[in-house]
């Protein structure tokens, strides 16, 4: 099979690894790529949202089956697309992903469905004096949101009633985020651990990863603001096994009948992102495509043949489908560029990846890099690379992360030191 991957983040760098690695794959490509999936796959020179580009590389280049990364083009509707032109495409089509695409759609179809989620409300724009009204009337802590995709931006968590009105003419007065802020969700704070849950869908069937743990927040304990995500690991044990089945029961698959019934059925990745509250899990958000950096520490424990299970997804034979999991655990430490998540400065050269990946079970994946004319590695991002490794158990994984990332340099070099940190609490309890 020759596959591409479309994206040009650490994720889509996993994914061309985990799918070089299936004996069905005879050649991978990215499109754009980075100069990490520039090792494991071949480069195309074609952008995630030029659909007519990609159309043409598919068919110049017989590729047989290709992965969307990123969110945007599965917004945009490229799954249509492929589908139109009968390409075989893992992901939603655009009505399905709105479920990512609109967080006023997806509160209201969870709601509509009996999924447990956060207390709501949404207002447009121009509501924004009863949406100001409604903040006072519940107070804080509480979060605001703009209801479309706003890269990762979007989402207010506010401890005091300042901030969420902060937040609300942020969103509907300086516009922000554009269009995206125009309907506004207004929910109640859930508290808990938060936890990501992917499933690999038919629309009908489906088998979950391990679950992960994303960092989202810049500094250590949780504090500073939101990223990405700067690490992550996998299993995580707050999700164990009687609550992954709560999970399965009483999220993923009242989504995916959901969906069917309403005419849109969802195919791809549905990634569940969620806290773990008193109450049991209930779904912070949805997500149409892996996550980042939950992809790098998802894929390497997945022990079954990617490609076979991406193969009987696009069939729809996910009924046939097995997930077997590899024993121990994943962890991925994120590094940044100093001043991220908002300003900072890139073409720093980097040194030292081989050193870690000569370390046991060290890969780097290149997140934000590129080469510069005369072909040194510079940082190229926010997010620059993702230093991850396997072990017999998550702190064995651990150690061997933070191995890998005391041999890596480059100027302005960020990184939390606690990835994982509760996780092993759990752990250690347990
Ligand atoms: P979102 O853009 O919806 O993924 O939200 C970004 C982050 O904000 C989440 O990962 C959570 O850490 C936090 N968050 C979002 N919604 C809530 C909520 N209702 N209660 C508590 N935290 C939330
Ligand atoms: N790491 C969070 C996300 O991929 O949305």
């Amino acid at each position: 099979m020759r596959i591409l991957v479309i994206g040009s983040g650490g994720r889509e760098h996993a994914l061309t690894r985990a799918l070089t690695a299936s004996e069905h794959t005879t050649a991978v490509f990215a499109a754009p790529g980075n100069p990490g999936t520039a090792q494991v796959a071949t480069n195309l020179d074609v952008a995630a949202d030029d659909f007519d580009g990609l159309v043409e590389h598919v068919r110049t280049r017989d590729i047989d089956l290709t992965i969307v990364g990123p969110e945007q083009p599965l917004v945009d509707g490229i799954v249509d697309r492929f589908e139109e032109e009968g390409l075989d495409i893992v992901g939603p089509t655009a009505a399905a992903a709105r479920l990512e695409g609109s967080k006023a759609f997806a509160d209201e179809f969870m709601d509509e469905h009996g999924i447990p989620t956060a207390d709501f409300e949404i207002f447009r724009a121009d509501e924004s004096d009863e949406a100001a009204a409604y903040l006072d009337e519940v107070g804080a802590p509480i979060v605001v949101k703009a209801s479309g995709l706003a890269g990762g931006k979007g989402a207010y968590v506010c401890t005091t009633l300042d901030e969420a009105h902060a937040a609300l003419s942020e969103i509907v007065t300086d516009r922000a985020f554009g269009a995206a802020g125009d309907q506004v969700v207004v929910e109640e704070y859930l508290e808990g651990e938060e936890a990501s849950v992917f499933a690999l869908t038919d629309g009908e069937h489906y088998v979950v990863l391990p679950p992960s743990q994303d960092h989202k927040p810049l500094g250590e304990g949780d504090t500073g603001p939101n990223t990405g995500g700067m690490g992550a690991y996998a299993p995580a044990p707050v999700v164990n096994g009687s609550a992954l089945t709560e999970v399965c029961r009483r999220i993923i698959e009242p989504t995916l009948a959901g969906m069917q019934a309403a005419g849109t059925p969802y195919r791809g990745l549905l990634y569940c992102g969620l806290m773990m509250t008193e109450e049991g899990p209930k779904v912070v958000e949805y997500n149409c495509r892996f996550g980042d950096p939950e992809a790098q520490v998802v894929l390497p424990l997945v022990e079954s043949d990617l490609v076979e299970v991406f193969q009987k997804l696009v069939e729809g034979r996910m009924r046939e489908a097995t997930l077997h999991a590899a024993p121990g655990a994943c962890a991925c430490v994120v590094l940044a560029s100093d001043g991220y998540p908002t300003a900072y400065d890139t073409g720093f050269e980097i040194t030292g990846i081989d050193d870690a990946e000569a370390l046991e079970a060290v890969s780097v994946v290149h997140a934000g890099t590129a080469r510069s004319d005369d072909g040194t590695l510079v940082t190229d991002g926010g997010r620059v690379l993702g230093v991850t490794a396997t072990g017999e158990d998550l702190p064995a994984a651990l150690d061997r992360a933070y191995d890998g990332v005391d041999a890596i340099q480059f100027s302005g070099k960020t990184f939390r030191r606690d990835i994982g940190e509760k996780g092993l609490r759990r752990l250690q309890a347990s």
